[in-house]
């Protein structure tokens, strides 16, 4: 539960995109978090506070006038005990009305009566046009000056039937945004490049080597090093996984093709992770057409090569980056890791314990360095990612 005791307010204001607050409510209490919702009255055109309530679990605000307050004060109340305010979907009228210190509403008022201290973020959510009126672009600027996090929007086709910028991000990205935002800011100022997956090595134009690699380890490094302030490259095999938000994902197939988009990106990295279970060899002369079961009169003799290795490779580099390494044994890791550690010449080794990992959403994990082994003991694969993002921080801040 990576929001278990948290406290959100979430904030509604007119918009069709009401209807993924419905979805992003289930999501935050899924969580743990115990989820205030206010809502503009423009908000309860769209969606009912009675939808809302019963996501949450809790009774629903809209009025400033509120009965239901003791002390008729809901603006103040509700705000004091609370660890952050979201504003989804927030209109380009709110975003207006944030900008200049309006307080015309409930909403309006709780958010310009919130604590100093106390984050609010927004997830914009309006036609395009709208959002990049000069007029909206100019308040946004505004909120970025009065440390508002701006959430998205992002580019797609729009319920008006335009397309553009201006849709309000997924539910699924709002909650990561959200996790993330009370998340250690320990690796601002980093770069962070992260390979993932396995790779595809082909044999003929439909068929290939490959092998049973997720990706789910090196995505969730990647979304740790994101949470924790740093600037993150992914560097993917073929997976089904989506991309962590606000990580920048290439995808390649192959282990060459992976070998030279890392080392074209590697100069300007500061950390480099080599999660990606990358094929030790490939086919050395790959069928230009589809090999036909009769054409051998018994079974294709297909010849290797051997692939670079990439993590070896950028631990030779005169400036390389902080390099951390994953090894899989199915035996013997505690010596085996060590000996790994040595030949590819990397300070941080990372053992899966038991090599049965794969596809799994928990692994246990071994860390291997100068001063001995540390064990991370069983646990969902995003929460190991986050303490070694925090071992990798420790050693390199
Ligand atoms: N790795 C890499 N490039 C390769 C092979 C491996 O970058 N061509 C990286 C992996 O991403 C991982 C580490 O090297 O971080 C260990 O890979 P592993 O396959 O366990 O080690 P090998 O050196 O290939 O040893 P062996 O297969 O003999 O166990």
């Amino acid at each position: 539960m990576e929001l278990a005791g948290k406290r959100i307010i979430l904030g509604l204001t007119g918009g069709i995109a009401c209807y993924k607050a419905a979805e992003l409510a289930r999501g935050l209490t899924k969580a743990g978090a115990s989820v205030q919702v206010v809502m503009t009255q423009a908000a309860s055109q769209f969606i009912t506070s009675i939808t809302m309530q019963a996501l949450t679990g809790r009774q629903v605000y809209t009025d400033q006038w509120d009965a239901r307050v003791d002390n008729n004060m809901p603006h103040i109340d509700l705000t004091r005990d609370v660890d952050a305010i979201l504003i989804a979907p927030c209109s380009a009228n709110f975003i207006s009305k944030l900008a200049h210190g309006a307080c015309d509403d409930l909403l309006s008022t709780l958010c310009l009566a919130r604590p100093a201290a106390l984050p609010l973020m927004i997830a914009p959510a309006m036609n395009v046009e709208m959002w990049q009126n000069p007029a909206t672009q100019r308040n946004v600027r505004q909120l970025k000056d009065d440390c508002i996090g701006i959430l998205g929007p992002e580019a797609g086709e729009q319920a008006c039937g335009e397309t553009g910028m201006g849709r309000m991000l997924e539910p699924e990205q709002l909650l990561e945004e959200i996790i993330a935002a009370f998340q250690p800011k320990i690796m601002i100022g980093k770069r962070v490049l992260v390979t993932a997956g396995p790779t595809f090595e082909p044999i003929d134009p439909v068929r290939g080597i490959s092998n049973l690699s997720s990706g789910k380890m090196g995505y969730a490094i990647a979304r740790a090093a994101r949470e924790a302030g740093a600037e993150v490259m992914l560097i993917s095999g073929p997976t089904a996984l989506a991309t962590p938000h606000g990580v920048h994902r290439i995808n390649v197939q192959t282990a060459e093709q992976m070998y030279d988009v890392v080392m074209s990106h590697i100069d300007a990295q500061d950390v480099f992770v080599a999660v990606a279970a990358v094929a030790d060899w490939r086919i050395a002369k790959v069928s230009e057409q589809k090999l036909k079961k009769d054409e051998h009169g018994g079974f294709p003799q297909l010849q290797f090569a051997l692939n670079q290795d990439i993590l070896a490779d950028v631990a030779a580099l005169a400036n390389k980056p902080y390099c951390v390494g994953f090894a899989a044994e199915s035996e013997q890791l505690l010596r085996n890791g060590e000996a790994k550690r040595k030949k590819k010449g990397i300070p941080l080794l990372v053992g899966n314990i038991g090599h049965r990992t794969f596809g799994k959403d928990e692994n246990e994990l071994m860390l291997f360095d100068d001063n001995g082994h540390t064990h991370l003991p069983l646990a969902d694969k995003q929460k190991l990612a986050r303490q070694l993002i925090a071992e990798i921080a420790r050693r390199t801040s």
